[in-house]
């Protein structure tokens, strides 16, 4: 069976104090109610890397992650950081392409293929964001437009390599806006998705992908969308920000 994984991503929010108040919650808790296997990856800001692993040592579901990495090895650019150094951090994962890269950071997909290059040679599992704009979904071609990124940025990639990543579908316009996809639309295109690496890599390797969902996934829609049997967990936002929230999307498969 895939795994399955919930993710939060904390983007550019809470200091240290409160990232370590709630990674002790969500330690706790996930420790106390967890019974079933499930993955739960923390993507906290770079700094706050050393004090959550800290925090979640010992805990055999919870992972370390990061909200990205440079599409360079090393050397002398300001301000970013390394798939290495991640790695030297104790991070499992790192997402890749997150929408709000691609738009404010103008993230291409040539460099996107980079940072996923990289992430596997230093041990990481990129964790890969596709997803349309509310024009492309209006427009109907949002299809196209999914699949077209993901051969773009994937498709260069060996079997053996692409079996090491996981995928997220977050469509941009339910990323914090509260609107979330139907849990019909998003299993139509998680589907489409699985569908799409079947065709290049043959459907055992599609069948073993994990596709996450986000965008607006909360606990009262989240037992929804991963009844779903394309939908194999989410990358959770806003949400991610609560304790109580994180915990029960957790606990929603
Ligand atoms: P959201 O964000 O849950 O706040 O919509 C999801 C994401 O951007 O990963």
């Amino acid at each position: 069976m895939r795994k399955r994984i919930v993710a939060g991503n904390w983007k550019m929010n809470l200091t240290l104090e409160e990232g370590q108040k709630l990674t002790s919650e969500i330690t706790n808790m996930v420790n106390d109610e967890l019974n079933e296997e499930i993955t739960v990856v923390i993507n906290p800001p770079f700094p706050h890397m050393q004090a959550v692993k800290k925090l979640i040592d010992g805990s055999k579901n919870i992972f370390l992650g990061a909200q990205n990495c440079s599409d360079k090895a090393s050397g002398a650019f300001t301000g970013e950081v390394s798939a290495t150094i991640l790695a030297s951090f104790g991070a499992s994962y790192v997402i890749i392409g997150h929408s709000e890269r691609r738009e404010y950071f103008n993230e291409t997909n040539e460099q996107l293929t980079e940072k996923v290059k990289l992430a596997l040679s230093n041990n990481l599992t990129p964790i890969f964001c596709c997803g349309e704009p509310l024009e492309i979904r209006e427009a109907g071609t949002h299809e196209a437009y999914v699949t077209e990124q993901l051969t773009k940025a994937l498709f260069g990639f060996s079997a053996e390599e692409m079996q090491r990543l996981v995928l997220a579908y977050e469509p941009i316009w339910a990323i914090g806006t509260g609107r979330t996809a139907s849990s019909d639309q998003a299993q139509e295109m998680h589907a489409a998705i699985r569908n799409h690496f079947a065709a290049k890599y043959g459907d055992s390797l599609a069948a073993g992908l994990s596709i996450l969902y986000g965008g607006s996934c909360k606990p009262d829609n989240a037992q929804d969308l991963f009844s779903k049997p394309d939908v194999d967990g989410g990358l959770i936002g806003g949400a991610s920000l609560k304790s109580r929230d994180f915990v029960d999307i957790i606990k929603s498969f």
